[in-house]
């Protein structure tokens, strides 16, 4: 099953929009498969962020990382790598769609509150860097979506 990496950077958390964040990810039906909060250090921002390594903004970046916590989850589901996108909207908040996340609440196109895999290879990628093996958790919960209400 499809699975990607959100992050709920260091504005996203101090702002108060870790359950909003996480709540519109559940609410378009996608499972949640694994959920920790962390403190980035150099090194770890600099490994999820390596293919930005070589652009002129990933000094600012990487600084504002480190700036509070963090937020990392990994959503599962058809489609989710580029749902999840949409949800985020773009970059820039001015650019973003009305009623994504971006847009509604990013300061600009840097603290801009959440991060999402662009696509499935960056989300193994991704993933693989903030989550071990056992920090993922398989599960069926059809039973639980489909049960008439007793
Ligand atoms: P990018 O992959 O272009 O955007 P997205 O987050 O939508 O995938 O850039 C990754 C992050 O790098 C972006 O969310 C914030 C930071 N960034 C800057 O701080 N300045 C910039 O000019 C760019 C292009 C990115
Ligand atoms: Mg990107």
């Amino acid at each position: 099953m499809e699975r990607t990496l959100v992050l709920i950077k260091p504005d996203g958390v101090c702002k108060r929009l870790v359950g909003e964040v996480i709540e519109r990810i559940e609410k378009e039906g996608f499972r949640i498969v694994g959920l920790k909060m962390l403190s980035f250090e150099e090194k770890k921002a600099e490994e999820l962020y390596h293919p930005h390594k070589d652009k002129d903004f990933f000094p600012g970046l990487i600084e504002f990382m480190l700036t509070a916590p963090s937020v990392a989850l990994v959503a599962e589901g058809k489609g989710v790598v580029q749902r999840v996108r949409e949800l985020i909207g773009e970059r820039v908040p001015e650019e973003a769609n009305t009623g994504t996340i971006r847009r509604e609440y990013a300061s600009d196109g840097r603290r801009n509150i959440v991060h999402g895999s662009d696509s499935p290879g960056s989300a193994r990628r991704e993933i693989e860097c903030l989550f071990s093996p056992q920090e993922l958790y398989s599960y069926q919960d059809n039973y639980w979506l489909e049960s008439e209400p007793g």
